[in-house]
């Protein structure tokens, strides 16, 4: 009787572990769906966003924090600030090249990419 509770316990929270593991995968397409979608309404940031930053900001693959993932940017956010997040994108920082590869971007452009991607 021991025997059979504890098998049966152990098949509950398998499957339990496995309802999560889907939940995760649902999160994560949504997430990326929302990321391909959102377009900033600033012509001029759009066009250079469309070249530019949008190849890996919403690409899983990349490891880079996806447009509109409002937790992940405010953590970033949090940790550097704006003004710090500039920076990292003018010097490069892991799978990011140096200016995100907008090289004609400035200051302004680069924090108005940030606040769309953030979607602050
Ligand atoms: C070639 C791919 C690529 C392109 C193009 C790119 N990024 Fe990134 N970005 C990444 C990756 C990968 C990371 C994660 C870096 C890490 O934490 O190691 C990242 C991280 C960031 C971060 C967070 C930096 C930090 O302090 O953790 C910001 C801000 C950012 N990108 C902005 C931009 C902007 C703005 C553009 C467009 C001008 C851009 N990125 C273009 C790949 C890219």
């Amino acid at each position: 009787m021991f025997r059979i509770k504890s098998v049966l316990l152990c098949l509950l929270s398998l499957s339990i572990l496995m309802i999560t593991a889907c939940d995760t995968g649902e999160s994560q397409k949504q997430k990326l769906s929302m990321a391909q979608n959102l377009v900033p309404h600033d012509q001029k940031i759009a066009e250079i966003y469309q070249r530019t930053c949008r190849n890996c900001h919403t690409v899983l693959a990349t490891g880079a924090p996806l447009v509109g993932d409002k937790s992940a940017w405010s953590e970033l956010i949090a940790q550097s600030g704006t003004s710090g997040l500039v920076d990292n994108v003018i010097n490069g920082k892991g799978g990011m090249p140096p200016f995100g590869l907008c090289m004609e971007c400035d200051m302004d452009d680069f924090s108005k990419l940030i606040d769309f991607m953030a979607q602050q």
